[in-house]
């Protein structure tokens, strides 16, 4: 699994891509009730939640059976923290989903973040479907510019840049130094990959990502080594793909 391959590129009309998105995941969860999928936090994925959380409300039951690993989490952000992963996602989605799927967050709260990330890297193996968003440096989880694509689950030192998300972006209460992710080597490892791409500002990265030679200073340029990659990207991301 090492040559790049062409990722399947979906390219979408603003309007439509977090509807479009919504109805594949659907299809997928009620195709394998099962489904053991991981999922991210972030702005790009909220409008899908949304959609998704509206989708269920009229027709339920399609995550019962599912369970959904935690992707990333930051290492020192307290319990409840509004940019905390976890609190996220369950806000966003899970909590809104009737009823919900199982949930297996990354545990930071204990004293050993090492052991905990060991221990979710067991979690995070076979994995039917790798749900991720795709950072302005080009990351995929925590998995930061000079991660190699063999690395397991792990903690990890945040970039500069996701550190600041953190506060400006997203509402947390201090500056995070560090995290958890889920790593390339189990990203890998999942059945099937998506990233999802929203906004011109994602154009650059989602070209250096897909089109340009693969490398460390782009992690995500590494899920081309995925068969089954498929890119959700909006008209505006999608722009200088060519
Ligand atoms: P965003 O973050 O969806 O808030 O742009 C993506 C990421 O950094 O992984």
């Amino acid at each position: 699994m090492s040559a790049p391959n062409a990722p399947a590129l979906r390219i979408l009309a603003p309007a439509a891509w977090a509807a479009t998105v919504a109805d594949e995941l659907v299809e997928r969860v009620r195709a394998e009730p099962r489904l053991r999928l991981c999922l991210p936090t972030g702005d790009t994925p909220s409008p899908l939640y949304a959609r998704l959380a509206e989708l269920e409300r009229a027709r339920g039951g399609s995550f019962a059976q599912a369970t959904v690993v935690g992707l990333d989490e930051w290492a020192d952000l307290p319990p409840g923290d509004p940019a905390r992963c976890d609190v996220r996602l369950r806000r966003e989605l899970l909590d809104r989903l009737v009823p919900p799927p199982r949930f297996i967050p990354i545990d930071v709260d204990g004293s050993d973040d090492e052991a905990a990330a060991r221990e979710h890297d067991e979690v995070a193996r076979n994995l039917d479907l790798a749900v991720l968003g795709l950072g302005m440096n080009g990351h995929v989880g925590f998995n930061e510019p000079g991660s190699r694509p063999d690395e397991p689950t792990r903690l990890v030192r945040l970039a500069l840049s996701s550190r600041e998300a953190a506060t400006a972006r997203y509402g947390a209460a201090r500056t995070p130094s560090g995290g958890i992710t889920v790593g390339m080597a189990r990203i890998l490892e999942a059945r099937e990959v998506w990233l999802l791409v929203t906004g011109e500002h994602k154009a650059a990265v989602l070209r250096r990502a897909v089109v340009e030679p693969e490398g460390p200073d782009c992690p995500a340029s590494y899920l081309r080594r995925h068969p089954r990659l498929t890119v959700f990207a909006d008209e505006a991301a999608a722009s200088l793909l060519g």
